[in-house]
């Protein structure tokens, strides 16, 4: 993942990690250390054994994730309502911050991929925005507010 990130409420977020090889390294997320916010909720994703899947589809309205790529890789897409950008991620220390109002995909999963999502928030439905047209309206609404 060597991309700079361009897309508005993103980044790349580092752990602090203890490198112990061959008996294993040790990666801390830490509320307001390497993690920027209050953690909330934590998930993980595998079995993604379908090589069609297409995950995420959706933006937030003001949840904030990062998401870690723990074992494989998987591609994933980032769109801000002006700019897109598209990420590899892999097996590292460095995940990618999903804020606010940032449409993303996640697909080209490896069949070893394990995901691991990081939010500041509990599991809202009302706070996701599903449908793409939707999103990009709420987009141009909040500019027009400028
Ligand atoms: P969704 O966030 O759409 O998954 P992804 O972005 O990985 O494609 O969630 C899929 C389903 O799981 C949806 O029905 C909501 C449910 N869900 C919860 O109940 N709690 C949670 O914390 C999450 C992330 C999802």
């Amino acid at each position: 993942m060597t991309n700079k990130i361009r897309v508005k409420n993103s980044g790349l977020i580092s752990l602090q990690i203890f490198k112990d090889y061959p008996d294993g390294n040790l990666a801390i997320a830490e509320t307001n250390k390497s993690i920027p916010f209050a953690i909330k909720r934590v998930y993980y994703i595998n079995n993604l054994d379908n090589p069609k899947a297409i995950r995420g589809k959706h933006a937030h309205k003001k949840t904030e994730q990062i998401i870690f790529c723990l074992n494989g890789h998987f591609t994933l897409d980032l769109d801000d309502g002006k700019t897109k950008q598209t990420l590899t991620l892999r097996n590292n220390y460095s995940g990618v911050l999903l804020g606010k109002m940032l449409w993303h995909n996640m697909r080209n999963f490896s069949k070893d991929c394990i995901i691991l999502v990081i939010s500041n928030n509990i599991y809202k439905e009302n706070d996701y925005i599903r449908d793409y047209r939707t999103f990009i309206k709420s987009i141009k609404k909040s500019e027009s507010h400028i």
